[in-house]
């Protein structure tokens, strides 16, 4: 069965957020790299590289189903940040904004019995699950420090082992 135009449309949308959300993620590794927290540098950067691939899922994708992909203008995310609590809680906030992205797609993949598509979105609605958790609990970690510096020293040596 051939993909409709509308879903590849939407699926091209999807890949440009994803894009998005990888510079956004490597601005905020550098803002890290900057402050000196290198664990929370390189637990972005890691984000950085699983939105890439995230893109890359979609890419695949559309190929799969003979469409084409078209290249995104990728946006300037922002450079600056207060601290540490207030990346996470953006990051978090990020998050729940692409599941609703996602839950979007698989409204329209529903609406148009694109059963191959609601199959291929099964996994990206996992992985928004655990996207959510894991910047949730990094928020919880940092509000229940405080801004105390020693406790932001002690979450970002354990995001270094991610
Ligand atoms: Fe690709 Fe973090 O969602």
């Amino acid at each position: 069965m051939k993909i409709s135009d509308s879903m590849i449309a939407a699926i091209n949308d999807q890949i440009k957020a994803e894009f998005d959300s990888a510079y956004i993620y490597l601005a905020m590794s550098s803002y890290f790299e900057n402050e000196g927290f290198q664990g929370m540098a390189h637990w972005m950067k890691k984000q950085y590289k699983e939105e890439v691939e995230h893109a890359e899922k979609f890419i695949d994708y559309l190929y799969q189903r003979g469409a084409r992909f078209i290249v995104p203008e990728i946006a300037k995310p922002k450079e600056s940040y207060e601290n540490a609590l207030e990346v996470f809680k953006t990051a978090y906030a990020h998050e729940q904004y692409v599941t609703s992205r996602i839950y979007k797609l698989v409204d329209l993949a529903v609406e148009e019995k694109d059963y191959a598509t609601q199959s291929m979105l099964k996994w990206f609605v996992d992985e928004q699950m655990e996207e959510e958790d894991n910047t949730s609990s990094i928020v919880n970690k940092l509000e229940m420090f405080g801004s105390d510096k020693h406790h932001v020293y002690i979450v970002d040596r354990e995001l270094a082992a991610r």
